[in-house]
């Protein structure tokens, strides 16, 4: 055995002694069990040097790509200067990106308040529809994916994370995703915020009809709801727009940011609102706060990350390389009718379903095999996302294509020897 083979061997050890040993054999059973040594762009590289395309995009977050030098040397600099802030002087970098924020999010978003992570930014929102309305109640929708904290779990639309954490905060109604008159019908004289992902996600990348955040966004106007709009996954350029709310036109009066913020870099999670909005910190500007958030290293990472997408044109980008990628996935369900059941998406956040969930387990681990990195749907096992970084090129397109056509010969080949 190798060095690098015995250090894997000792940090699978760790894992099962240490860190969570039903994780370990799930991510040796897709295939994942080797250490991660260093990435670059669209790439990552394991310890024994293996090359993987990275298609899934640590969940949306390396939109800019993995360590993009612009990000890189932000950081670095601002690292060396002053990493944390004091948290009592004026902190440049986080007023500097409130700014950009202010700049190129829709309609009247102009405050913003930075945080960790997307769970984060959607407990913030959660507490300032509450504060800003006097109500209490949210509604949200199927199949949503808000995160794992206990707010955002309150509004996350899959029973197998609520139902061990239950009971939740109160007073929070599902309806389904795409139909505005359902939201109508749910308002009730206690509900804060209507929340909702503008193309879900985790859920399996939905789209909705063309008239429902339009309406979703008259229906809370109209009815002193805060409307809320989830961009964690979405924003930044992934669906080919700077965040996905721009397909429609909709101004929401929170928007909340994370993931692909952070360059692919730092953690970050950003919520963004309307002055009416931020009207709530008059009475007491630290009702909310946080020790790490808006930290200076989080902050320069984030306002590179977004002269990246600027410059690089990475929404047009995206929209090119989606219709790319899905145009010959949809080429490739043709030819395996029984195998895929839909091919979903907009710019680079695309979803491959399974007729099954098995099928899209067994996908997993033969991609793996072929080193391209790709992981299920959290909310829907059937779904593979296809995430990769916006700028990848057309090698690494016709590398990850060629491996799905391989993948999906493979695994029908298993499942007709197993039913047979
Ligand atoms: C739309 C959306 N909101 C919130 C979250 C939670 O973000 P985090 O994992 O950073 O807490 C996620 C994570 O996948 C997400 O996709």
């Amino acid at each position: 055995m190798t060095d690098q083979m015995e250090r894997n061997e000792e940090i699978k050890s760790l894992y099962m002694e240490h860190v969570n040993p039903a994780l370990m054999r799930l991510v040796a059973f897709m295939g994942y069990d080797v250490i991660e040594d260093h990435s670059s762009g669209s790439h990552v590289w394991d310890n024994l040097g293996n090359d993987y395309i990275d298609c899934l995009g640590g969940f949306g977050v390396f939109s800019v790509g993995h360590t993009h030098p612009k990000v890189v040397e932000a950081v670095r600099k601002q690292l060396e200067r002053m990493p944390l802030s004091s948290k009592v002087l004026l902190n440049e970098p986080y007023a500097r990106l409130a700014r950009k924020l202010s700049e190129i999010t829709p309609g009247d978003l102009k405050y913003t308040f930075i945080c960790n992570s997307g769970t984060e930014a959607i407990e913030a929102a959660l507490k300032l529809a509450r504060l800003k309305t006097g109500k209490h109640g949210f509604i949200y929708t199927e199949r949503a994916f808000h995160g794992k904290t206990l707010g955002s779990l309150s509004i996350t639309g899959r029973e197998a994370f609520q139902q061990p954490f239950r009971p939740l905060i109160p007073g929070t109604k599902m309806v389904p995703f795409g139909d505005a008159d359902a939201i109508a019908k749910t308002i009730d004289d206690d509900i804060a915020g209507f929340v909702v992902e503008p193309i879900q996600g985790e859920g399996g990348i939905h789209i909705p009809p063309d008239d429902y955040l339009p309406k979703a966004q008259e229906i809370c106007r109209e009815n002193g709801v805060m409307f809320i709009a989830d961009e964690v996954q979405s924003g930044l350029g992934r669906t080919g727009k700077m965040f996905a709310c721009d397909h429609w036109g909709v101004e929401p009066d929170l928007m909340t940011l994370a993931k692909a913020l952070g360059g692919g870099v730092m953690p970050i999670g950003a919520v963004i609102g309307t002055p009416s909005v931020w009207e709530v910190f008059e009475e007491n500007p630290l009702i909310h706060s946080s020790t790490f958030g808006g930290n200076p290293l989080a902050c320069v990472a984030a306002l590179a990350a977004i002269e990246v997408v600027e410059e690089e044109n990475l929404c047009q980008r995206a929209t090119v390389t989606g219709e790319k990628i899905i145009s010959s996935l949809r080429r490739i369900k043709d030819e395996h009718p029984d195998v895929i059941t839909d091919i979903r998406g907009k710019g680079c956040f695309i979803g491959i379903e399974f007729s099954d969930s098995d099928i899209g387990g067994l996908m997993i681990s033969a991609l793996a095999a072929k080193k391209v990195l790709v992981a299920f749907m959290l909310n829907d096992h059937r779904i593979l996302r296809v995430e990769p970084p916006l700028a990848i090129d057309d090698n690494d397109i016709d590398r990850l294509l060629a491996s799905i056509k391989e993948a999906i010969v493979e695994v029908g080949d298993i499942v007709a020897t197993l039913n047979s």
